[in-house]
This record gives structure tokens, sequence and C-alpha cells, in this order.
């Protein structure tokens, strides 16, 4: 599909975004998105040569409209590092898209308690962490903020094998909710996405390992029949983070092209009845109700 930017040119002019995980994957797509509507992004992950090398090609196509800075979501010096550093290159940070994550398969059992704290430190934590500190700020400069919480839909209807993952994001839209209800008086909004699959190398890599797809077919899940485009993902972003959202606050917003609704959905394996044996069956149920 070929899918355009929804919102007009100018939405984030003046406006600056810090986004944790923004090297890679969504987060550059999302960061990209913004750039191209006039904002100002910080990209933010541990990895200096990928934050480095994500802000340079971007401030090639948008200049000086990028700063890279390595970090982890995990650490608060770093968090306080990297929002101290922003405020200082361009004055203010008005939004924050809580976006890094750390996450892969694995049977429960087989997790040592460090490999399960590693995944809720870096979601959970990681967005308290940013959270926390620049909305401290927020609220003492008595300046509006928007957050925006990068979910899974799993969160909602939790899942095996990522249950760390599941834990974490489930306690990030918890968080959300919570955030949102409390801050409002401070006109900060808080709100969050629940993507369904969007192909990247990080979530690919550690999620579809090699050899899967002989198993299963990712799109037969998909009632749509197909995986989202990042650009479907940062148009939603985008919307909720401007301020044509400006009344929503607290909310949860999926987009999986229907993926959970189906696979949880009683009577979606009805799809495989073929149309001739409908006839029948109505037949029978009609007989029936007589
Ligand atoms: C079991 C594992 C493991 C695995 C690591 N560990 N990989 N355990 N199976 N496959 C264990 C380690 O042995 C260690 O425990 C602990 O986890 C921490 O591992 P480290 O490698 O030391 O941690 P770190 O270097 O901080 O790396 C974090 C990471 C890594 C999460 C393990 O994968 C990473 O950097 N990920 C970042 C990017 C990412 O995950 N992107 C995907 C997001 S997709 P011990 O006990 O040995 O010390 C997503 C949504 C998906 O979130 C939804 C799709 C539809
Ligand atoms: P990704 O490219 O792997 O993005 C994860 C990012 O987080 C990376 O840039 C990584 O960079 C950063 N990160 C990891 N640990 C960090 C830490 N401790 N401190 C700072 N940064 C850290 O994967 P993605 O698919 O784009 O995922 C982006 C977001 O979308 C995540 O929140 C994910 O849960 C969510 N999501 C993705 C999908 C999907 O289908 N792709 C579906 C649902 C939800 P470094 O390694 O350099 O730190």
């Amino acid at each position: 599909m070929n899918i355009n930017g929804m919102l007009p040119d100018k939405t984030f002019k003046d406006k600056v975004i810090l986004i944790t995980g923004g090297g890679t994957g969504l987060g550059k797509s999302i960061g990209e998105y913004i750039l191209k509507l006039g904002g100002t992004i910080i990209i933010t992950s541990r990895r200096e040569e990928v934050i480095e090398e994500a802000a340079n090609s971007l401030n090639a196509s948008y200049p000086n409209s990028v700063l890279g800075i390595a970090g982890d979501v995990r650490k608060i010096e770093d968090v306080e590092n990297v929002i101290n550093k922003s405020i200082k290159k361009f004055g203010h940070v008005d939004m924050l898209i809580n976006n890094a994550a750390g996450n892969f398969i694995s049977p429960t059992e087989r997790l040592s308690p460090n490999a399960f704290s590693t995944i809720i430190d870096i979601v959970l934590k990681g967005t308290c962490n940013y959270t926390l500190t620049l909305g401290k700020i927020w609220i003492k400069d008595k300046q509006p903020g928007t957050i925006l919480n990068i979910a899974t839909t799993y969160a909602l209807t939790g899942s095996g094998y990522v249950v760390p993952s599941a834990a974490a994001k489930g306690g990030v839209l918890t968080f959300t909710k919570s955030i949102a209800a409390e801050w409002a008086k401070y006109k900060i909004r808080c709100n969050a996405v629940a993507p369904g699959p969007f192909p990247t190398e990080g979530a690919w890599s550690r999620l579809v390992p090699p050899g899967f797809s002989k198993f299963f077919d990712i799109k037969k899940r998909i009632p749509l029949k197909r995986v989202g485009e990042h650009q479907e993902l940062a148009n939603i972003c985008a919307y909720l983070l401007s301020d044509y959202s400006a009344y929503i606050t607290g909310e949860i917003i999926t987009i999986d092209g229907g993926e959970w609704m189906y696979n949880a959905g009683q009577f979606s394996w009805l799809d495989k009845i073929p149309s001739a044996m409908w006839s029948i069956i109505e037949k029978t149920i009609r007989k029936k109700s007589k």
C-alpha cells in the first residue's frame, strides 16, 4: 500500500520531541515523519554509533533538526543527561515518545531473574524514568507537555513466550492512564499506541527467527491480511502528539489490522466455511429454530 502522511506540513513547527529508541525501526520512522512536519527531534539509545549514524542521515535531509545522544533508559543519570543536553541545545522539550524496548521470545521457565528484570527495566522503568524526569521539569516550569507511550496489543490480552514484555507493556498502559488522570491539571497529556506487527529488524530478529515463516504466516492471523506500514503508525503517533488530539488523554489506540480481536473472537474460524456450505447450515439452523 502507498500510505501518505496525514497532517499539515507545519504541525510540529517550533516543537521539540524526544524519542527514546529513535535511531532504529519504528522510533526512527516516527521521528522522520515529525521532521517532515516541521519538528525538531532528539533521538537516544544505548549504541552511540547507531544514534550518530541515524542523526547524521536525518540531518542531511532536515538540517540542524536532529540531536543524537547516547544513553540507557534504565540509568537515571543517562536520562538526566539526555534531557539536560536537549534543553541546553533547544531551550525546551515539548513532547516525549517512550519507544525504547527490549524483548525476545522464550519459554518463561527458561528465563533467569536477570532476563526478566532486564525487560521490565527497559520497558516499564525506562518509560517511568523519562516521564518522571521530564514531567518534573514541565510542572516546575508550568509548561504543557505531551507523552506518547508505545505499547503492544498483547499488553491488553497478555501473551505466552513474551511474558516479561507483556507484563512490562501492561504496566506501561496502566501508567499511561494513571499519569493522564493525575497530570491533566498541569496540561500534560499522556496517550499510548498499541501496534500489531510492523516489520523492523530489531523486532523480527528477536521474535521471528529465520525458518519460523515455514511454520506460521503472520499475515494469516490478520483479518486485513497484511502487516502494518511504518507511515500508518507514524500517522497515528503524530496525531496523538499534536494539538489535533488536544482533548484526548489516557487513551490507548490499537493499530493491528484487527489481529488481536480476530484471534480472540470465538467464531472467527468460521471464515474457513465455504460460502456454499452456509446455505446448508442456515437451513439446519432455521429448521431447529422452528
Ligand atoms: C533467554 C536471554 C535471551 C534469550 C538475553 N537473555 N537473551 N534469556 N533467551 N533469547 C538474558 C541474558 O542471558 C541475561 O540474563 C539477561 O537476559 C540480559 O541480557 P543482556 O544481553 O545482558 O542484556 P542487554 O545487553 O541489556 O540486552 C537486552 C536484550 C536485547 C533485551 C536482551 O535483546 C536488546 O538489546 N534488545 C533491544 C532491542 C529489542 O529488543 N527490540 C525488539 C522490540 S520489539 P543472565 O541471567 O544471563 O545475566 C517489541 C514488540 C514486539 O518489543 C511486538 C511484535 C508484534
Ligand atoms: P527496535 O528497532 O529494536 O527498537 C527498539 C529501540 O530501543 C532500539 O533503537 C534500541 O536501541 C532501543 N533500546 C533498547 N534498549 C534500550 C535501553 N536500555 N536504553 C535506551 N534505548 C534502548 O524495534 P521496533 O520494532 O522499532 O520497536 C519500537 C517500539 O515498538 C518498541 O516499544 C516495541 O515494543 C514497539 N512495538 C513494535 C512492534 C513491531 O512489530 N515492530 C509491535 C508492537 C510494538 P539500542 O540497542 O541502541 O539501545
